[in-house]
């Protein structure tokens, strides 16, 4: 009996060194994509996440859409924020409990995720789920909107995410998968970014590179004051902080300091890429 035994705790000891050892795969992640998009510019971005990852992927579908003009959709989305009052959505097809990861995609509005994003956390459990969130946006508010979903999900964890510009989203596929890879959701050898040098006052040269990524853009008033700068695989990438000062037509109230990241490719007019907000 002794021996059996023996010879039970050996077998036993053995299978947990194999589970625990190299030769054991670590478990896939079970992954959904997850988005709403009113216009179909952060639809591109879900699909290329999905098809790069080959993950389950499901629209959050409003009950009453947002099926009017720009104007129309601003107003009835400041209506409901204003009276926190955010639209029904569609049941989800998919059951949350399935997945450990969750790619959480949404346009920007006012600063932050889009109005059915808010009844979507509301209304069901992400807890215990990792979260990477996606974006697409006018000008910006990745940074903004990641926090606001860390505030009200806090037994989330919110992982770094992506953010593309609508003017900008034919990038989006080259950048999903640089992005991916970053993270470690896809093999791969991606060289990381080396990180930017301290910021000096801009130079002529580097001010006209402001100027020319943000001239036309009608929701930014703003003048370099700032910059550092790093290479990147398209081209030079800047970090600029600006001062945008108010226009008569918007909302804001005082000037206050900005910080703009902008593309320069080889023989192309540069762009900016995102703006982030105080
Ligand atoms: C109601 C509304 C509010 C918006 N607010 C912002 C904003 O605060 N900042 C911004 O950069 N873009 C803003 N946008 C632009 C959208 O984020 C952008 O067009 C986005 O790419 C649309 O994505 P979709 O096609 O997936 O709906 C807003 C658009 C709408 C309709």
């Amino acid at each position: 009996m002794r021996i059996i035994n023996a010879l039970l705790a050996v077998a036993m000891m053995l299978a947990t060194l194999a589970s625990c050892g190299s030769g054991k795969k670590p478990e896939t992640p079970r992954i959904l994509i997850l988005y709403y998009s009113q216009t179909a510019t952060t639809r591109t971005v879900a699909e290329a996440f999905a098809a790069k990852l080959q993950a389950d992927i499901e629209a959050v579908v409003p009950e009453v859409p947002y099926d009017g003009s720009y104007q129309e959709t601003i107003q009835r989305g400041r209506e409901e924020l204003q009276e926190s009052k955010f639209p029904a959505l569609k049941p989800l097809a998919a059951d949350l409990a399935a997945y450990d990861v969750i790619f959480l995609g949404y346009p920007i509005w006012f600063g932050t995720y889009a109005n059915p994003i808010a009844t979507l956390i509301e209304e069901n459990d992400f807890s215990g789920k990792k979260i990477v969130p996606f974006c697409s946006f006018g000008s910006g508010g990745l940074e903004s909107s990641a926090k606001n979903l860390a505030d009200r999900l806090p037994e989330s964890e919110i992982l770094p995410g992506y953010g593309v510009r609508a003017a900008r989203i034919d990038a989006a596929p080259a950048e999903v998968e640089r992005f991916l890879k970053a993270g470690g959701f896809l093999s791969g050898e991606t060289d990381p970014l080396p990180e930017f040098p301290a910021s000096h006052p801009v130079s002529e040269e580097e001010a006209a590179i402001f100027d020319a990524a943000v001239g036309d853009y009608p929701m930014i008033n703003a003048s370099a004051a700032t910059v550092s700068s790093r290479p990147v695989p398209e081209g030079m990438e800047y970090r600029f902080t600006a001062i945008d000062r108010p226009r008569e037509s918007s909302a804001q109230q005082a000037q206050r300091e900005i910080t703009v990241y902008v593309l320069a490719s080889e023989g192309e007019v540069p762009v900016f890429t995102r703006v982030v907000r105080p």
